[in-house]
This record gives structure tokens, C-alpha cells and sequence, in this order.
């Protein structure tokens, strides 16, 4: 360390530069994010982002100026990081004013803050400055405050002028360096400030914000006269602390140590080997703690790429030091450590960091292992000097998640380059399909959802054969409105994919499971559990407690009664389809079902309606092997030997090479025996009863069977029970009694009908005695007419028939009669001698049946309607006498 140079430290040094320009008047702001609140930005890349609308005058500061120290990430230059200066993550201190301040004010304040005493206090004769090309009112302010005429330089527009992006706040700026001494110089005569060698650091950079560059490229003037400055704090701790490296500060370099701890390796500050992969992981792992601490996840775009690519390039290098296994957690918490009290967010997201880097870490490990035995395969065959095929590094970019400068990396360790066009062009493709896919996509923005996990995750890993509850399980994605989303609140419902569950998601037949899935601080009830592309298991619920997020680990337990229902049931429907075929035939296939807790579904082809005997067969040779207490034999083998075996496989379904076997028993012939993939009963015996509760058709050649089993079973009979002591009680009798019981009212029933059907007789006898004794003579016959309520049509029929007995040869009647049902019924009859008289039969019904709201006719001796109109029964009659001319 040099002698005149005091010890600072990098928290001392930005505590001193925030209080240096709080004294001067600015007000001190915390860093923002490092997701800018400006699209025109990825990333926030200097201490000015936050502020600028007070430079286009959108908003006016009240106090003099701003200070701050600013989160920023520059990732232009992402191959370039590992040497001994670029960063990706660094902070920025940095002074700012909209007018409030002049430029000589903006000089003054620096020159005082890098030589007093009691700040920087560095030596005059080691700073050097330059100005924009023709500033020279800056090369007066920086002598006027004592700067030497010969260490001033101009240059031009690439290094002394600034901007944040294409367009906005711009200006020319001016440059403070620190000579490190001729040693660490190149030699040439030339050797000034912004010559590439190590010997002038430049650590503080002074804009003169006056321009609004437009689209079009031309920049007017901003409303005022800005200042906005911006010092690297790694590079000045580094100074401060008489080291030659950004890496050697004092906060990178207990980064560095991390991986010194991890690998066994020394960092002995050289340009390449370990000491660059030390450098990238130290500073990729700081930039990857802060991003996820700032709410950017990994993806394949945007921010999350930059993110994916550096935590990639991380766990690489990782790799390359012979770390063993996943590692980054380790740095995460040495961030948190010396950074974590001047940036909260990283200690209040300490378990999303974690949980997102251990993921997508374990997953790029898996990824890496098959891409690197590819890659070293793909570069033994080629010969030296050649390039690698661009097809094969987009291959390995496509499928592998090789980032295409970890393959070059890779590649160039092995001493060949990359056939870039080609893969430029399998790019180009693959955005073209990509571009015509999300077109497709935008029709199914849900599917969508679950397509695109389905590219990132790996399959949810199911334990819940055996187990009820997993501990410390990783969410790995969650889906809310069809939005795949880092954090979901209380209140919200939202489908959750484990890295494994023992929930079982809705699979051939059987329902998938309810539980909770709860840990730090968060509970989801989970009321369903699907099956999504990918074999991604979908835990559908509501978070009911805290706020759940991606990368955190819970426990997820199962409701272990429903399962255990389930499972019972499960198995009952393998034993069923086993009855079935030896009762009804072999032709009996399984053509669908449903395993519920409550209850089993099953349908098979068979051609008819089953005989009470059937069933009752059927229902036996079930509680037969349940009684049997058979233990259920699972095995897992290949679906050949498995077919081989006798194993019931469904018809047109597709399996894997690999196929689980469900057997009753370990006999060579079990009564059952079938390929599946549910969760079944340990032993039959858990079934405990079998009961069928309906059998009937579902379409052509296919029926249904209902069964329940154990409590459901128990639940059945009870209910069942429960009716007959009702009926029983209504019938006041015992429930044994009830069949005679019922034999008894039905008999006492049906002497009631009997009495009351003669009461009703005998009325209308009566009635019809009374009106053939009032007989009308008409012209050549006698004619009755009558209402006799409470009788049916044939009834009437016989009443024609009693009148006629009565009146003899030549005579007719109009009857009417209101039933029990209050439904009207007409009559009209005549002997041949009476219509060979005038009347018609047919022509009296046609013309009065209307009357009472029906229709009829009939022939001339006999006629009937029917009608509703009960009430306008008596002016039918009246009519039909009016029309006889009675
Ligand atoms: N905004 C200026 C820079 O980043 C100070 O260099």
C-alpha cells in the first residue's frame, strides 16, 4: 500500500461521501432498484436513472441537489468480466443538481472531496483530469481549485461525453484518474488518462447534463444546467486500499475468499486459471443476490436472461474450480453479510434469493452434465484448429441451456472456436418459430402458461406412493390467472409445481388430492392436485396465510383419511373389472372410471342389463378376495415382460417402456393384476366391504357400475337402515316386520278402493235410475240425458248399457260424467231404431265436446269425448238437449 494513501474502507468511504454532499446542501436518496422506472432501460446502469425527470424538467427538486449511492449493473460487456476491472454488479456514488449548482461548484466539491484530509485526502501530483474536447471553462475550474495545467487532457466524444441511453439527458463530462505509478504504465510516450493500460484509473466521471437527445438524434437543451456525477466505489476502495484490482477491495475480495474456501485454491491475482473464474463467480454471485433481491427472476428473455446467463456462467466457473455440487447459496449469504444493513431488500428477500438461486441451479447442474457429455463428444470428433459446427452450440444453447459463451468458453479451452454464422442463422430460425408459436399461443394464453413451464421445469417428482407429506419441498413455479407469477398473496388461488409432492394429480380415474402446503410463513389449502404438461403436478388453492413464492421450501402433507378412502376404493375397482370378467366373460373391458373418496365408478362393454344374480355373483367374488386379506405387490418392470405376465393393460391407452404392475398377491396367477399408476390399498383387507349401489347403461354396448367401499360402504348400509326404522315408524312396526306390515296396508288398501269405487257406483245408479225414469219421448225414441259424476269413461259405457235395458228398442242418451280426477268424460248412444229416427251420436259429441274444452266423435250409435272444462259440463248437456230439440 502506498505510504502517503490512508486506509479507508468501503463503508466509510461511501458513509463520507453521502455526508460530504449532505453538507454541501444535496439531499441524500437510497439506491432504486435495479429494474428501472423507465422502459427506455434494462437495467439501472448509473446513479442519474432515478432522477431523470428533474433533468427534463418534468419534476423540480426543492433542495440544491441529490446524493446517493446507486445499485447498478452493466452487462454490455459480459465476456469481458473476470478480468482484473470489469464488473457487472457495482455501486455508484454519485452528486446531482437540476440548476441548483454550477459546474464550478461540481468541480470545486470534487477536488475537495479527493484531496482534504479528512475525506479521500489523495495526493494532488496523483490526480489527473480530462475535459470534453473543446470545454475549456472546465480546464480553468479544475486549476482554479489546484489542479496541476499538465495533468488536464481533452478528449473526444467516446470517452468525454455521456448518456444513459439512446435518447435523454446527456452532455459533455469531465474525468478525475489516479496515476497507480509508472510501473503499472505501458511505456509509450503517449501512456496519458484514457490510454488502455493499468497505470491512470479513472474513479469519478463529471457530467455537464445540458442535452435531451431525441430519437431522431438531435439534442435540444434541457431546461438547466445539470450535474450529475458518478464515482465506481469499487474502484476507489480499491485505491483507497492500495490495491491494483476492483476484485481486491475489501468487499469483492471476501467474495473471493467464498470460493478460495470452496475450491482449495489461492487467488493470487492473475490474469486467467482460477483467479478469473474466482473473479467471475464473486462478481456474477453479488450481481445474481441483488437481481433476485430487486424481484427479477430468471427467464429467457429481457432481465431474467441477463440474470439466467450470469447465474449460468457462475455455476460453470464453479464447476471449472472443481467445486462439488451447488454453491451459490454459499456467496449469497457472504452478500447479505457485508451488504445486506445499506441494501435491506436483500436481507428481507434472504429466502426468495435462496430459493431461486438453489433451483435454478440444481436445474442448469442436470442441463450441464448431459450438455458437457455432448460437447466433449461433439470436440473429440473434431479435428484440431476447427471450428465447432454452429448447429451443435445451438443445440446446446436450444436444449442444454448453454449460454453460447460458455460453449465458446469451453471451446476455447480446448483450443477451438464456434462456426458462428451458422449458428447466428439456427437463431434467426428458431426466433421465427418461436415468433409463428406465440402467434398460435396468443389463442390459449392459459395453455400457454403451462407450455412454457413445461420448456423450464423438469418433471414434479410424485413420492406419495409411500409417503403422506414431503419436508422442505422447492416451489418452482406459480400460476395465478394463467400468469406464471414469483409471489402470490393471501386470498389468492393459485395452481403451485413442486420440485416433489406426494399429491396425486388427477390420473386414469382417480381424483387428485387435497392437503396444505404450508412453511416459512406461508399455507396453501390445496383443494385439488392436476396433471399439466410435463408431467407438471398443478397444487390448485387458495393461499390462505403469508405471501408464497417461488425458490421458498414447504411441507406438503396430504389429507391422509381422504387418500386412504381413495386408495381403497382404487383398488376395489381393479378387483371389480377381475369379477366381471369371470362373471360376464372375457369380452368385459374397462371403458372408463372415476375413484373418488366417496365412491367408484366403473364402465365396461357388456351388452346387457346384469341379473340381480350377476351382481350379487359379482359383489361376492369381490368380498371374497377382500376377506382373503391379500397384500397389493407393486413392481415396476418393462412393459413387455409386464404384458407377458397376464397384467390387464387398457385398451388403446399408451404406455412407457417402463410400466408399473398393481398385482393382488405374489402368485403367478393373482386374481388381479393390472398395469397402473394410481396409489393403492396395502392389503385387500382395507377395502373392508364392497358394496355395489347401481348398475345401468352408459350408451350402446356399455354399462355402469357404482360401488362404494369401506366407510363408504358402512355409510351406504347405514343410510339404508336409517330409511327402513323411518318406514318402520311411519307403518308403526318393527323394521323385521315390515313385509307383512306392508302385505297388510296394501291388502287394506285395496279394500278401500273397492268400498269406495261401489259408493260411487251406487251414486250414480241412482242418478241414472232418477233420469231414465224422466226419459224425454222424442220423435221415434226415448232419450236420457244424465250427469253422473264420479265415474270413468267405460263406466259410462256400461250406463248407456243399463239405460237401454231399461228403455227397450228404440232409444238414445247423452251422458256426462266429471271423474275423481276432475276430468271431464261425454257420451252419446243410440239403438239403430233411434238414428234411423234423427239422432247421431257422432254429430252430438262433435258439436258439444268443444264446450268442455276436448275433442271427439265417433259413430252415429256410439260417440265419446274427453275434455278439462268441468265446469261447463252442464252447458254441454244443455246444448246437446237444444240440439235434439229435447
Ligand atoms: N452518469 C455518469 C456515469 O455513469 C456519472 O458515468
Amino acid at each position: 500500500m502506498s505510504a502517503d494513501i490512508k486506509y479507508l474502507t468501503t463503508a466509510q468511504i461511501r458513509e463520507d461521501f453521502l455526508e460530504f454532499f449532505q453538507s454541501k446542501g444535496c439531499k441524500r436518496y437510497p439506491s432504486s432498484s435495479l429494474i428501472p422506472d423507465d422502459p427506455s432501460l434494462l437495467l439501472a446502469n448509473a446513479g442519474m436513472n432515478q432522477f431523470k425527470e428533474y433533468y427534463q424538467g418534468l419534476k423540480t427538486m426543492h433542495e440544491v441537489g441529490a446524493c446517493s449511492c446507486q445499485k447498478c449493473l452493466r452487462t454490455n460487456d459480459i465476456d469481458n468480466i473476470g478480468d482484473s476491472r470489469h464488473l457487472s454488479f457495482f455501486e455508484m456514488l454519485g452528486n446531482f443538481a437540476f440548476g441548483g449548482f454550477s459546474k464550478e461548484q461540481a468541480i470545486a466539491a470534487a477536488i475537495e472531496f479527493c484531496t482534504a484530509p479528512e475525506h479521500l485526502g489523495l495526493p494532488m501530483d496523483r490526480l489527473y483530469f480530462t475535459v470534453f474536447t473543446d470545454d475549456d471553462e472546465s480546464i480553468e475550474l479544475w486549476q482554479k481549485y489546484g489542479a496541476d495545467g499538465t495533468h488536464i487532457n481533452r478528449l473526444g466524444e467516446e470517452d468525454n461525453f455521456w448518456a444513459a441511453g439512446p435518447t435523454g439527458p446527456c452532455g459533455p463530462c469531465s474525468e478525475i484518474y489516479f496515476d497507480q505509478g509508472e510501473e503499472f504504465g505501458c511505456g509509450s510516450p503517449d501512456c496519458a488518462p484514457g490510454c488502455d493500460c493499468d497505470r491512470y484509473l479513472e474513479f469519478w466521471n463529471l457530467v455537464f447534463t445540458q442535452y435531451d437527445r431525441q430519437e431522431d438524434g438531435s439534442m435540444p437543451d434541457l431546461p438547466h444546467k445539470n450535474i450529475d456525477t458518478g464515482m465506481g466505489l469499487e474502484r476507489i476502495a480499491a485505491i483507497m486500499q492500495g490495491q491494483h484490482s476492483n476484485y481486491e477491495g475489501d468487499v469483492l475480495r471476501s467474495l473471493l475468499a467464498v470460493g478460495e474456501k470452496l475450491s482449495g485454491k489461492t487467488y493470487g491475482g492473475t490474469a486467467g486459471g482460477a483467479d478469473r473464474s474466482l473473479r467471475i463467480i464473486a462478481d456474477h454471485s453479488r450481481a445474481v443476490t441483488f437481481m433476485i433481491g430487486d424481484g427479477i427472476l430468471p427467464s429467457n428473455e429481457g432481465r431474467g436472461y441477463i440474470l439466467r446467463r450470469l447465474l449460468r456462467r457462475a455455476v460453470y466457473h464453479g464447476r471449472l474450480l472443481g467445486i462439488d455440487g451447488a454453491f451459490l447459496t454459499k456467496y449469497a449469504a457472504e452478500v447479505r453479510s457485508i451488504m445486506g444493513d445499506v441494501y435491506p431488500a436483500l436481507v428481507d428477500n434472504a429466502a426468495l434469493i435462496d430459493g431461486i438461486i438453489a433451483a435454478e441451479e440444481e436445474r442448469f447442474n442436470a442441463t450441464l452434465d448431459k450438455g458437457e457429455a455432448l460437447l466433449d463428444a461433439e470436440l473429440k470428433k473434431l479435428e484440431e484448429g476447427k471450428d465447432l459446427p454452429g448447429e451443435v452450440a445451438f443445440t446446446l444453447h436450444d436444449t442444454y441451456g448453454f449460454p453460447i459463451d460458455l460453449t465458446r468458453e469451453i471451446c476455447e479451452v480446448r483450443g477451438h472456436k464456434i462456426a458462428m454464422d451458422a449458428f447466428d442463422a439456427a437463431m434467426a430460425d428458431q426466433r421465427e418459430r418461436a415468433r409463428a408459436a406465440a402467434n398460435r399461443d396468443a389463442w390459449g394464453k392459459f395453455n400457454n402458461v403451462w407450455t412454457a413451464l413445461s420448456d423450464e421445469l423438469v418433471a414434479t417428482e410424485f413420492c406419495g406412493y409411500d409417503a403422506d407429506q414431503v419436508q422442505g419441498a422447492t416451489v418452482l413455479a406459480i400460476v395465478l390467472e394463467g400468469e406464471s407469477v414469483a409471489q402470490a398473496q393471501a386470498g389468492q388461488t393459485v395452481e403451485v409445481v413442486l420440485d416433489r409432492t406426494p399429491f396425486y394429480a388427477e390420473m386414469g380415474g382417480q381424483v387428485g388430492d387435497t392437503g396444505f402446503l404450508g412453511g416459512n410463513g406461508a399455507g396453501v389449502r390445496v383443494t385439488d392436485t392436476k396433471h399439466r404438461e410435463g408431467d407438471l403436478y398443478a397444487h390448485v388453492g387458495e393461499v390462505q396465510e403469508g405471501a408464497l413464492y417461488v425458490g421458498q421450501t414447504v411441507d406438503a402433507v396430504i389429507d391422509h383419511g381422504r387418500r386412504e378412502l381413495i386408495r381403497r376404493n382404487h383398488t376395489a375397482t381393479h378387483l371389480l373389472d377381475a369379477a366381471l370378467k369371470l362373471v360376464l366373460g372375457e369380452h368385459v373391458s374397462q371403458a372408463g372410471s372415476m375413484v373418488s373418496a366417496e365412491r367408484l365408478r366403473f364402465d365396461f362393454t357388456h351388452f346387457e342389463a346384469l341379473t340381480k344374480e350377476e351382481l350379487e355373483r359379482i359383489e361376492g367374488l369381490v368380498n371374497a378376495e377382500v376377506f382373503a386379506a391379500e397384500p397389493i405387490v407393486t413392481k415396476v418392470m418393462g412393459i413387455e415382460e409386464a404384458k407377458a405376465s397376464g397384467a390387464v393393460a387398457l385398451f388403446g391407452e399408451k404406455y412407457g417402456d417402463v410400466v408399473r404392475v398393481v398385482s393382488t398377491g405374489d402368485s403367478s396367477e393373482p386374481f388381479s393384476r393390472e398395469l397402473c399408476g394410481g396409489t393403492h390399498a396395502r392389503n385387500t383387507a382395507e377395502i373392508g366391504m364392497f358394496k355395489i349401489v347401481s348398475e345401468g347403461s352408459v350408451g350402446a354396448n356399455a354399462r355402469r357400475i357404482e360401488a362404494v367401499t369401506s366407510a363408504g360402504a358402512i355409510a351406504y348400509v347405514d343410510e339404508r337402515l336409517a330409511l327402513l326404522d323411518t318406514v318402520a315408524a311411519g307403518l308403526k312396526c318393527r323394521p323385521a316386520d315390515l313385509a307383512l306390515r306392508v302385505e297388510q296396508v296394501q291388502r287394506e288398501a285395496r279394500d278401500v278402493q273397492k268400498k269406495l269405487q261401489a259408493a260411487l257406483a251406487g251414486g250414480s245408479s241412482n242418478k241414472l235410475a232418477d233420469a231414465v225414469a224422466g226419459a224425454m219421448d222424442m220423435d221415434g225414441y226415448k232419450f236420457v240425458a244424465a250427469r253422473l259424476d264420479g265415474v270413468s269413461g267405460k263406466e259410462l259405457r256400461n250406463a248407456w248399457d243399463t239405460v237401454r235395458d231399461k228403455l227397450g228398442m228404440a232409444c238414445a242418451c247423452v251422458l256426462a260424467s266429471v271423474g275423481e280426477d276432475g276430468k271431464v268424460a261425454l257420451l252419446a248412444a243410440g239403438t239403430d231404431p233411434a238414428v234411423e229416427a234423427g239422432f247421431a251420436a257422432g254429430d252430438v259429441i262433435r258439436q258439444i265436446a268443444p264446450l268442455v274444452g276436448g275433442r271427439g266423435g265417433g259413430r252415429p250409435t256410439m260417440a265419446q269425448a274427453g275434455g278439462r272444462d268441468a265446469a261447463a259440463v252442464d252447458d254441454a248437456l244443455n246444448k246437446a238437449k237444444e240440439l235434439l230439440g229435447a
